[in-house]
């Protein structure tokens, strides 16, 4: 097939050499992809850690082809449609304890910019309004808006782009390899490493000037960082404490990643926002979500003039049709196919696949929790990432396996429906790519 490449600058790519072998997609069904040449290809990934029902559910894609034969478009402001609002209650059903009250947007970025505002707008109404800072975590990935780029702690997303927001700063991530090799769920030890929100974060800045914490349950983008025992009970109390707003990005944890609806449930800790996206639609249709306590939409409708806006802010795209009628249709799906309890029954013989590739040349770390997993390997001297390249290059051109890779760290994370057969054939595919790698 000759196809002009030359046009699209790809996101998050190495466009040259993307270019120079492009990796091309045509269908998917299903755990398969269909690659352009006719291959099928394993998806190790669930796409981009979105697909979690399979890919072309039979009930999503007829739930979004019926709403754009029926409507395709609604004006967001001012003006609404029931599907919008459904969605908003089927999210809000499937959200732990209070979260119950829903702000649509498009996607994981925009969710996190959306609870960035929403936290500095909520202690402005209550006339809080010296609360400005925002904490966020080395390693974090927030997406690529302003806001999630400062509260976000990966390097090469920042260095680029000039000085971000100002009043931010960061916890230490705690992915203590040392100490905590070979885990299998959560690792044992790093609980201390909490307490510097506390004694070191918020005795610099004055606990009174904090609007929010935000991180992810499990650190997903940066390679797969599950937090020690206790660790984000300890984060709960000091918000607590000091009255702080803590924010789960949810947008990999959220609809059954680690076998629960959301991270808030598998940890037994509550945030009062969270932010969604990915697997609300099942990819299907873009769109992101922020999930609040009662409690703070409560604070915007009592606070606000009668009959004014009580949160500027909105897309155009909030809540549209489109994704509405996906996102109904794919929480209905992880409902009735019990996608969370399944991907929770199945955890066991995933970990046990990923950790029988201890040994392998350049394994040096495997750590896994849920339906994700991370191998993370031994650099090639001299030549960061370079390793892990090859071993995703192979695994999708010699063994028809699509996974991914961040750095040096191989992240596995496969559609909820996987099969005990497909999770031998993903960790064969990379455990015989890994004996032969340079
Ligand atoms: C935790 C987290 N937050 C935000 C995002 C950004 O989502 P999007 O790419 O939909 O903007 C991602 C994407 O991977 C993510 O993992």
């Amino acid at each position: 097939m000759s196809l002009d490449t030359s046009h699209y600058w790809m996101p998050f790519t190495a466009n040259r050499q993307f270019k120079s072998r492009p990796r091309l997609m045509k269908a998917a069904s299903g755990m398969y992809y269909t690659a352009e040449d006719g291959r099928q290809i394993l998806d190790g990934t669930a796409g981009l850690w979105c697909v979690n029902a399979g890919h072309a559910h039979p009930k999503i894609v007829q739930a979004v082809v019926e709403q754009a034969q029926t409507m395709d478009f609604g004006p967001p402001f001012q003006m609404g449609h029931a599907k919008a609002f459904e969605a908003a209650s089927a999210l809000a059903a499937m959200a732990p304890a209070d979260l119950n009250r829903v702000f649509f947007c498009n996607s994981g970025s925009e969710a996190v910019e959306t609870a960035l505002k929403m936290a500095l707008a909520f202690h402005r109404m209550r006339g809080d309004g010296l609360r400005t800072k925002l904490i966020g975590r080395e390693r974090g990935y927030h997406g690529v808006g302003f806001g999630g780029i400062s509260v976000g702690g990966i390097a090469g997303n920042r260095k680029h782009f000039g000085t971000a927001l100002p009043g931010v700063d960061h916890l230490r991530h705690p992915l203590d390899i040392a100490r905590n090799a070979f885990s299998r769920g959560l690792p044992e030890h790093g609980v201390e490493i909490a307490d510097e929100f506390e004694q070191r974060l918020l005795a610099l800045h004055d606990p009174a000037t904090i609007a929010a914490l935000i991180v992810e349950p499990v650190q997903g983008s940066a390679g797969v960082i599950i937090p020690p025992k206790g660790y984000l009970q300890k984060l709960r109390a000091v918000c607590d404490k000091y009255g702080i707003l803590l924010i789960f990005d949810e947008v990999i944890t959220g609809f059954g990643r680690l076998g629960t609806a959301f991270g808030a449930d598998y940890f037994g800790v509550t945030p009062d926002i969270i932010c969604c996206a990915k697997g609300l639609t099942n990819a299907a249709v873009p769109m992101g979500a922020v999930i609040a306590k009662q409690s703070i939409y409560d604070e915007f409708m009592s606070r606000a003039p009668e009959n004014s806006i009580e949160f500027y802010h909105g897309y155009t795209y909030s809540g549209h049709p489109l994704a509405s009628a996906a996102a109904v249709a794919a929480l209905g799906v992880y409902r009735d196919e019990a996608l969370f309890e399944r991907a929770a029954a199945m955890a066991p013989a995933f970990e046990e696949a990923a950790h029988a590739l201890r040994g392998l040349p350049h394994v040096k770390d495997i750590r896994n929790i849920g339906l994700v997993c991370a191998i993370e390997l031994e650099p090639l001297p001299g030549k960061p990432t370079a390793r892990a390249y090859e071993v995703f290059e192979r695994c999708f051109w010699e063994k028809n396996v699509l996974i991914r890779t961040t750095a040096d760290i191989i992240a596995l994370s496969p559609p909820l429906i996987i099969d005990k057969a497909q999770i031998d054939m993903l960790f064969d595919a990379v455990g015989n790519v890994l004996k032969t790698v340079k």
